[in-house]
């Protein structure tokens, strides 16, 4: 990447509006909450917000099932509500993002609606619709079940790559995409900073429709062999980066899951069609790729290593990354990827301290700043998401026990996220005054913003630091614009250096409750940062306490070529 951009400097704060924080006692969060919230997030040192979709939706999947592109959901608040929070937002030198959901609509839009009710409307061109008596090919829905929904009263079925109430798009007629390039410069010129872009590698089908070989019990093949990352899609996302985001001073950030590391330079830096992506391959490491919930996969932490190394020097390669832990699909980090020691206040922090030096941009996952853990449900009943629900029944289809279902659904859930934000350890958190749509997270009384804001030593204010550090720091040229490199360290410590052509930091995140003794890459012996305590530097190598995070500056400058990495290769520094 050539020159700097504007977006590289930001903190991000993903919030879910369904569950931030309720204005007017009816149990959902709204935009009015958020704009009340935003001193809190001021202080936190947040730059930059992406809020979820907030657009007008029946919520079958919470908001990612749209009906009016135009039009604000009426339990979030009206379009001065938004207005009004942009500008608030604003005055605190906080942007906002949106989520842009132009794979599919909900089924209750009115092109969808229409498109059924006359097969011969031009708006039956805007969805997937294809005739005859029967599926026509095997692919399963992400949601479960065929992604072929038959239309009531016709002989003809329709495509949707999620839930069955959201049928994807035709991407492949022109006047459709005009339709989407128009809504998208009609919301960029309100004055937003940008979009999440939600499912964008789906857009593009395998036209032959072919059947796939079966992966499952239910003798259908995953849907994204022939749904996700096809041939020519970049015609599509070419064509929508010229017409849109090129015309203005825009930040995207594309949900692309599946881009192979080769292909990274089409989708990001200078001729990118993003600003940047998110890549999931270490948010996903517990189960196998591909597969349900019930596929759990053994790892360690050399593993998520690995995995962090490999997609930061792909990313390094072509420009900038989206760096994050948490989001509204995945479990909460702690408990993903800390497991017994989840609720250790220290591990909570060396978690916090490894991903947010990493290069690129941090996002921070509402609750993810107070060490929330993942909720424990009794019954499968006591769940919202619809993707929990279909993974429940997968499980029990491929021959689990409905124990072990609700277990592997407990750790996956994406209602793990989704409960509300704990302001205060009063009734429902401070959430709402009426009763959350959701139930708190059981710990809410102990760990909630209030109990943390301002106290030394909570995660709250270890955030706050680091936030600060990273942004005003005297390192922070090294630490925002610095490339990466991985060095070599023991099993249960990550470690990475930050380097410009003036300064070398060296970055160490022990994740063990042990003490462990690492090897200091030449020169670099002055402590600049630490999670806690001191760090102690015996000679050549550094001491880390159980848990502890260590950064540490070299002297002199040094600098050589780096190595080329792969996850094979032994982490040496040249
Ligand atoms: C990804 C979103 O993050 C998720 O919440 C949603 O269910 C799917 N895309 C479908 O829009
Ligand atoms: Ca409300």
């Amino acid at each position: 990447m050539v020159e700097r951009q504007w977006w590289q400097e930001e903190v991000v704060y993903q919030i879910y509006p369904k569950s931030f924080s309720d204005s007017n006692g009816d149990g959902i969060g709204d935009l009015k909450g958020i704009t009340e919230r935003l001193d809190y997030l001021k202080d936190l040192g947040i730059t930059m917000v992406w809020i979820c979709p907030i657009y007008q939706s029946p919520m079958d999947d919470n908001g990612y099932d749209i009906s009016d592109y135009k039009r604000i959901a009426p339990e979030y608040g009206t379009m001065e509500d938004l207005e009004e929070l942009v500008e608030e937002a604003g005055k605190r030198k906080i942007k906002i993002m949106l989520d842009l959901v132009i794979n599919h609509t909900s089924d209750e839009h009115p092109w969808f609606k229409e498109a059924l009710r006359d097969a011969d409307s031009p708006h039956h061109e805007d969805y997937i619709f294809k005739k005859g008596s029967r599926r026509p090919n095997n692919w399963r829905s992400v949601f479960g079940g065929s992604v072929w929904e038959k239309v009531p009263g016709r002989e003809e079925y329709y495509l949707h790559s999620f839930g069955k109430k959201q049928p994807d798009l035709n991407w492949e007629n022109a006047g459709l995409r005009e339709k989407l390039y128009e809504m998208i410069d009609w919301w960029l010129e309100k004055g937003i900073a940008g979009f999440r872009i939600d499912a964008i590698t789906f857009i593009k089908k395998d036209l032959t429709w072919r059947d796939r070989e079966a992966d499952g019990a239910d003798g259908l093949a995953q849907c994204t062999k022939g749904c996700r990352n096809q041939p020519g899609i970049g015609v599509f996302l070419q064509e929508m980066k010229e017409r849109t985001f090129d015309r203005y001073p825009c930040v995207t950030v594309a949900e692309a899951p599946g881009v192979p590391y080769e292909e990274l330079g089409e989708y990001i830096g200078e001729k990118g069609y993003f600003s940047m992506i998110f890549d999931f391959r270490y948010a996903d490491l517990d189960i196998a790729s591909g597969s349900g919930w019930s596929k759990r996969v053994p790892w360690t932490i050399k593993d998520l290593r690995d995995k962090i190394m490999a997609s930061q020097m792909a990313l390094q390669k072509w420009g900038w990354s989206a760096n994050f832990i948490e989001n509204h699909d995945q479990p909460r980090a702690t408990t993903k990827y800390l497991r017994e020691s989840q609720q250790e206040p220290e591990a909570v922090k060396t978690l916090a301290a490894m991903y947010f030096f990493l290069r690129g941009l941090p996002f921070i996952y509402q609750g993810q700043e107070l060490g929330m853990v993942n909720a424990k449900r009794d019954s499968i009943q006591e769940f919202n998401d619809i993707s929990s629900i279909d993974q429940y029944e997968r499980s029990l289809a491929e021959g689990c026990t409905p124990e072990e279902a609700l277990h592997y659904v407990n750790l996956r859930s994406r209602d793990n996220a989704r409960v509300p934000f704990p302001w205060e350890d009063g009734q429902y958190g401070g959430f709402t005054t009426g009763k959350p749509w959701i139930a708190m997270a059981e710990e809410y009384p102990a760990v909630n913003a209030k109990a943390q804001v301002g106290v030394e030593g909570s995660i709250h204010t270890f955030y706050k630091e680091m936030i600060y550090f990273r942004q005003k720091g005297p390192y922070r040229e090294c630490l925002l614009y610095g490339r990466i490199q991985p060095i070599e360290s023991s099993a249960d410590v990550i470690a990475y250096r930050r380097y410009t052509d003036k300064e070398s930091i060296c970055c160490w995140s022990n994740f063990s409750g042990q003490t462990v003794r690492e090897p200091v890459p030449k020169g670099h012996t002055e402590p600049v940062w630490q999670s806690y305590g001191k760090a102690v530097l015996q000679g050549e190598s550094l001491e880390l306490g159980p848990y502890q995070s260590v950064l540490l500056k070299q002297q002199e400058i040094r600098i050589k070529k780096p190595v080329a990495f792969s996850p094979q290769t032994p982490y040496n520094l040249p």
